[in-house]
C-alpha cells in the first residue's frame, strides 16, 4: 500500500493541495474545526489575478518583482502570475462566489502597487471566508481525504533516510499519536508571535520550526510584512481594514485631518505596503495620530460593499461612513518561510511545504498585496502534481520528541518583546535584546515552536544590515546594491547568533 499524504492545516494552500493529491489518499491534519484558526477566512481583498481586459500576466509579475525589492524570484513570480486567472476561474466553478457582471466581467478592485485593478473580490470584503467555505465543501466531498479535526502536527518524523517519515501529532485530548506518510507543511505564518496581528494568534510559527528542527533550509525569516491599516481598537487579534479602502479613494489623516501619505510617495495611499505601514508607524510613535477616512470615497455603501469592515468598526462603536477609522500597522503576512523549490519540495525528502510557511521565492522582501492566496492555490497546485509522481519511499520512521509548551505568559512576553524589536522598524539592540529574551525563555521552557520561529527571524534580521522591503534597521537605513537572499538552518541561526548579539548590543 502507497503511503498516505499527511496534510497539516487547512486554509486555502492545505485544501487546494489535498484537493489535486488524488488519487493520492491524504490525512487532513487540522488543530481547530475545517473554517476555524485559518487566516484564509479573514483574508479581506481577493485574489490577484490579470483577469482584466487591460492586463496581462507579465504586467502582473512585473509588479510583483517591483514590490519586492530585489528579492523576488522572477521564475516564481510568472508562474503565479500566469496561473492566476486559471485558478480563480477553478475556484469559481468550485463555488466559491466572486462578483462577476452579468456579461461574465470580473468586479475587480485595486490595491497598492498594483499597475492595474485586479483584485477578484468577493462579497465586497468576503473572499477569504467565501472561498474557504466552497473549499471546505469539496473536501468533505473528496473520497480521497480523510479529515481529522483536532489533530495538529507536533513534531516531525525523522526517516532513516535521512529525510521525513511522518508527524507525531497531538490530539485535542493532548493524545500523541505518530502517523507515517509523505508531509506536506501547511499551517500558516508567525504573525501571531506579534502582539499586534490581523492573522489568529495562534499562527506562531509551528511549521517553520518543525521544518527547521529537522534540518530544512529557511529562506528570508525576517520578512514580516506588516499591514497599515488595522483597526486600533484594542483587540486580540486586530481587524483589519482592507486595502482595497484606499483603492476606491479612502485616505490617511492624521488627528488633524491632515492627508500625510502625499508628502511621503508619489503613489501616496497606494503606495507599496511597507512604505504606507512605516509612514503610519511614525504618525503614532510621534503622537500625530492615524486615520483611515473613507467618508467621502465610501461613505453610504460602507455596510454593502465593505461589510467585515464595517461590522468590525460599528462593534467598537465607530461608524465609518460618518468617522475616519483609527488605524496601527499589524503583522500581517509572512513572506519568508521553509525553503522550497517551485513545487513545493523542502529539499528534506519526504517533506514538503505550501502557502504561507513556505518560501518559493514570489514574494520577495515585501509581497503584492492580494498575491498570497494565489500563492496558496497555484504553489498548493504544483505541490500535488508532484506529489502524485513522486516515486514510492521505502522508508522506516524514526521517534520524535514532543514539542515543549510555551506558558501563556511566556509567549505574552515573547509577543511584546517582537512587536517592540522585530517590528515595522528594528536596530541592532533592540534585536541583540530580543535574543536574550529568546535565550532565557528557551532556557526555562525548551525549544517550543514560537522560540524557534522567534529565533529564527531575529538572528535573520541582526545578520541583515542594510533596509530592504519590509526589513528596515534604523541603524542601517540604506539598501545595499547587492540584493541577497537569507538561508539559514536552525543550526547556523543558533551559531551565528552570540557574535551578532555581541555586535548589536555594542552599537
Ligand atoms: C487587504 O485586503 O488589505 C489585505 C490583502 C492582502 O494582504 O493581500
Amino acid at each position: 500500500m502507497t503511503r498516505p499524504l499527511i496534510i497539516a492545516g487547512a486554509g486555502i494552500a492545505g485544501l487546494w493541495t489535498a484537493l489535486h493529491a488524488a488519487p493520492r489518499r491524504v490525512i487532513l491534519l487540522t488543530g481547530a474545526p475545517l473554517g476555524q484558526g485559518a487566516s484564509t477566512a479573514w483574508a479581506q481583498g481577493g485574489v490577484a489575478a490579470a483577469l482584466g481586459r487591460d492586463d496581462a500576466p507579465d504586467l502582473h509579475a512585473a509588479d510583483t518583482i517591483a514590490a519586492g525589492a530585489g528579492l523576488v524570484d522572477e521564475a516564481a513570480a510568472h508562474i503565479l502570475a500566469e496561473a492566476g486567472p486559471g485558478e480563480v476561474e477553478a475556484l469559481y466553478a468550485l463555488g466559491a462566489p466572486f462578483e462577476r457582471s452579468r456579461n461574465g466581467e470580473w468586479a475587480l478592485s485595486r490595491e497598492a502597487a498594483h499597475s492595474r485593478a485586479r483584485v477578484a473580490r468577493v462579497k465586497g470584503d468576503q473572499a477569504g471566508a467565501g472561498i474557504l467555505a466552497a473549499l471546505i465543501a469539496a473536501v468533505r466531498a473528496a473520497d480521497h481525504v480523510e479529515i481529522r479535526e483536532g489533530w495538529r502536527a507536533d513534531a516531525l518524523l525523522p526517516a532513516s533516510d535521512g529525510g521525513c517519515a511522518g508527524v507525531l501529532a497531538r490530539r485535542s485530548d493532548d493524545a500523541l499519536a505518530p502517523l507515517e506518510g509523505d508531509v506536506v507543511l501547511a499551517t500558516g505564518s508567525l504573525c501571531g508571535l506579534y502582539a499586534v496581528t490581523t492573522t489568529p494568534w495562534t499562527s506562531q510559527g509551528q511549521a517553520l520550526a518543525m521544518a527547521a528542527q529537522l534540518g530544512a533550509v529557511i529562506r528570508d525569516p525576517e520578512f514580516v510584512q506588516f499591514h497599515p491599516t488595522a483597526i486600533d481598537i484594542g483587540r486580540d487579534p486586530t481587524p483589519l481594514a482592507t486595502e482595497a479602502l484606499r483603492g476606491e479613494g479612502a485616505i490617511l489623516i492624521d488627528r488633524s485631518g491632515r492627508r500625510f501619505m502625499r508628502a511621503v510617495h508619489p503613489q501616496a495611499e497606494l503606495a507599496p505596503r511597507d512604505v504606507v505601514a512605516r509612514a503610519v508607524h511614525r504618525q503614532l510613535r510621534t503622537g500625530k495620530g492615524a486615520f483611515l477616512d473613507a467618508r467621502a470615497a465610501v461613505g453610504e455603501a460602507f455596510p454593502e460593499r465593505f461589510p467585515s469592515v464595517f461590522a468590525a468598526c460599528m462593534s467598537a462603536g465607530i461608524d465609518p461612513r460618518v468617522t475616519p477609522i483609527p488605524v496601527a500597522p499589524a503583522s500581517h503576512y509572512h513572506m519568508g518561510g521553509i525553503a522550497t523549490d517551485l513545487n513545493g519540495c523542502t529539499g528534506v525528502s519526504g517533506l514538503y511545504a505550501v502557502g504561507e510557511c513556505a518560501a518559493p521565492g514570489g514574494h520577495g522582501a515585501n509581497r503584492l498585496a492580494s498575491n498570497s492566496l494565489l500563492d496558496g492555490l497555484v504553489f498548493g497546485r504544483r505541490a500535488a502534481e508532484a506529489l502524485r509522481a513522486a516515486p514510492a519511499r521505502a522508508v522506516t520512521a524514526e521517534p520524535a520528541e514532543a514539542a515543549p509548551a510555551l506558558p501563556g505568559p511566556a509567549l505574552q512576553r515573547l509577543r511584546q518583546v517582537m512587536s517592540a524589536e522585530a517590528g515595522v522598524e528594528r536596530d541592532g539592540v533592540g534585536l541583540a535584546r530580543l535574543i536574550a529574551v529568546i535565550d532565557d525563555l528557551e532556557a526555562r521552557y525548551g525549544g517550543a515552536h514560537a522560540l524557534v520561529a522567534a529565533r529564527l527571524t531575529a538572528v535573520a534580521a541582526l545578520a541583515r544590515t542594510e533596509s530592504r522591503g519590509a526589513h528596515f534597521r534604523q541603524d542601517f537605513p540604506q539598501t545595499d546594491a547587492d540584493a541577497r537572499s537569507t538561508r539559514m538552518t536552525l543550526e547556523e541561526a543558533r551559531a551565528c547568533a552570540p557574535r551578532l548579539s555581541a555586535a548589536g548590543a555594542a552599537e
